[in-house]
């Protein structure tokens, strides 16, 4: 059963990061933008336009029906049932933004971006487009100002109450955030793990339990269990039947804020502590420190964006506004990631190379 992940890596501000290789200026930079500060500028206020035409060509389906080749507006808005010619508009929009391909016939035609919009696309992102640009995530948006204010989330101050309350009292909203983290990793998480030996691990805030699955299918005879709220576990049996590891994978239902199983001598806590400020992040943490108890042995593994320095471009400097107005969390440097864990009971082995996602490992004080 090779690759039963279906993702291929695009990362996302909920998950902490926006891309895998930060090699410069944040993703959403263009670098031929900034000699040009006006350029600059309206291409950013821009990215809003390209976006919004983005989320219809994905919420109206457009995509499923360019898989048996390139179409015309007319031919695909007979498909979806829509106006031609206002769907032609939304398309030559997103052509311009380089997601669609269009002829000089005006037939469009699937690229590698498109194809991961589709429904049901092996390694797609179609949902994490969705949760990203859900008004859920993007009202927030509008008024970070209220936060830098206050110190209270736009969010909080917009739906009421915290992000997560609010996302786990709606069924719909919670399903596509739990397939949209599902999405998340591509290769190069899942490269972090080469030559991580491990026996039971524990995926702790681990979703739907895809990442564990895939983990458990690249380590035979290894076993695993994903710890999250009842309804992020609730798809995890099928990911595991999917990957071929039900036998060796458990889902259990855990808050961990208050206790995580014990019996474990990896604990895993991948992209969930930037949601989190740092007293919640210790709380967390500790909870785990708990559940290692007495074994000297055991291992936590925190995979999270190390935050690089003053003056480094950085994407996470670009999530963690979204960490600040939707959570209250935020991204980390290496210092506060090994002052929350000495806070804890943990302490560090090594020191990772600053912006991008990275494997902490911690052992037990
Ligand atoms: C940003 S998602 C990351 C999910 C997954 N670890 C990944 O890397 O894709 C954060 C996860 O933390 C979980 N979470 C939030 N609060 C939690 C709590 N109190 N106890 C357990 N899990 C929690 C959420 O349900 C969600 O699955």
């Amino acid at each position: 059963m090779p690759g039963c992940r279906r993702s291929r890596g695009v990362e996302t501000a909920m998950g902490g990061e926006q891309q895998s290789e930060n090699t410069g200026p944040a993703p959403v930079l263009p670098r031929a933008a900034l000699a040009d500060p006006r350029g600059l500028v309206l291409h950013l206020a821009a990215v809003k336009w390209a976006l919004g035409a983005i989320r219809a060509f994905v919420r109206l389906g457009v995509a499923d029906h360019l898989v048996a080749g390139p179409a015309t507006a007319a031919d695909l808005a007979r498909a979806v049932g829509v106006d031609a010619s206002r769907l032609g508009r939304v398309l030559a929009a997103v052509a311009t933004a380089g997601v669609l391909d269009e002829d000089a016939g005006g037939r469009f035609a699937l690229t590698p971006a498109s194809d991961g919009l589709r429904t049901g696309g092996a390694g797609g992102f179609r949902d994490i487009l969705l949760l990203l640009t859900d008004p859920l995530l993007w009202r927030p948006h509008e008024d970070v100002a209220h936060t830098v204010r206050t110190g209270q989330t736009a969010f909080e101050h917009l739906y009421g109450e915290p992000f997560y309350d609010h996302l786990r009292a709606d069924d719909a909203a919670s399903a596509l955030f739990d397939r949209a983290m599902a999405q998340i990793d591509g290769p190069e998480t899942f490269a972090l793990f080469d030559g991580v030996e491990f026996r039971r691990i524990a995926d702790v805030g681990g979703g739907r339990g895809s990442f564990l699955a895939e983990l458990l299918r690249r380590n035979p005879g290894r076993e695993g269990a994903v710890c999250d709220h009842p309804l992020a576990i609730a798809g995890a049996a099928e990911e595991f039947r999917r990957c071929g590891v039900a036998d060796r994978a458990v889902a259990i239902e855990a808050d961990f804020f208050r206790a995580v199983p014990p019996g474990f001598d990896t604990y895993l806590v991948k992209r969930s502590l930037q949601n989190w400020d740092d007293p919640a992040a210790v709380r967390a943490l500790r909870t785990v420190r708990a559940a290692v108890g007495d074994d000297a042995g055991a291992r936590l593994l925190i995979v999270n964006h190390v935050l690089a320095g003053p003056g480094v471009p950085d994407p996470g400097k670009l999530s963690d506004v979204e960490m600040m107005a939707v959570l209250g969390g935020r991204e980390r440097t290496w210092a506060d990631w090994t002052r929350l864990a000495a806070d804890a009971g943990f302490a560090p082995r090594g020191e990772p190379a600053p912006g991008r996602l990275t494997l902490l490992t911690f052992r037990p004080t």
